[in-house]
């Protein structure tokens, strides 16, 4: 079976590249299932319950989340009542929502998917690794397939998560920098990795904002209120073929494709 992910979708011109392209791509590509980060569609950081809603109406059938995810209002009531829209495992362990969904792909098959965020340069109560194992086996005993969404900043923490999981779920895909990385591929035990999966909107930017903002910041150190930059748009992720009688993965391809 085909899966689609849809790398971090940044403001209004990433969302309506997923909203452009996202259905008929999914047609074309002959995926089940389509997996869409989200945590940067309002305006580049964060979601709201409505942007979330659009997603899914786009084609989503799991929305992640990551470190950007309390950025907006009305989220925790939202997330509380999704069993699609799901954010990172290791935040507080009171907080609103859940970070596994388990949802029928097209062709009949249980896919559960998982959110993660890593420590390295972001703010988490909590390593991934104290988490892990005990998400990735309630998945797993939910569903053949399990994937998941590993949202951190440095490839050898991406890299050390995906290793450890080889072999017990079809993939680890790395979210967060909004640079595809060239290390696609599948480790020796069957779980496919890339450390970065990409952006979904604008890439005549840094990161996915407008370039002299980001620069005035830099250069000033002054706080410049960011917006999205509108050039050069395309929409990033991977497309991940596995069997769902092994939950393991046989190819994994980054997709990049121009979108305007
Ligand atoms: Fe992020």
């Amino acid at each position: 079976m085909r899966i689609v992910f849809v790398a971090d979708v940044f403001g209004p011109p990433g969302r309506e590249a997923i909203e452009s392209r996202l259905p008929g791509l999914r047609e074309e590509l002959g995926a089940a299932l389509a997996v869409v980060n989200g945590e940067n569609v309002a305006d580049g950081r964060g979601i709201t319950p409505r942007l979330a809603d659009r997603l899914l109406a786009s084609g989503a059938d799991v929305v992640t989340l990551g470190n950007h995810t309390w950025a907006r209002d009305g989220m925790g009531p939202y997330l509380d009542a999704s069993d699609r829209v799901i954010r990172p495992a290791n935040l507080a362990s009171s907080a609103p929502g859940r970070p596994l969904a388990v949802v029928e792909a097209a062709d009949g098959t249980m896919v559960a998917v998982c959110n993660l965020m890593g420590q390295l340069f972001l703010d988490v109560p909590v390593g991934p690794f104290e988490v892990l194992d005990r998400l990735v086996e309630e998945a797993r005993s939910r569903a053949p397939v399990v994937l998941v969404d590993f949202h951190a900043e440095a490839t050898s923490e991406k890299m050390a998560v995906a290793r450890w999981l080889d072999g017990r779920v079809a993939a680890v895909i790395g979210t967060h920098t909004h640079v595809q990385t060239a290390d696609a591929r599948v480790q020796p035990g069957g779980t496919a990795t890339i450390s970065d999966a990409g952006m979904t909107g604008p890439h005549d930017s840094v990161i996915g904002v407008e370039a002299d903002l980001a620069i005035r910041r830099m250069r000033t150190g002054i706080p410049v209120r960011f917006k999205p930059a509108k050039g050069g748009v395309r929409l990033e992720g991977v497309v991940l073929d596995c069997d769902p009688a092994t939950g393991l993965a046989t190819a994994i391809e980054p997709l990049k494709i121009d979108v305007g």
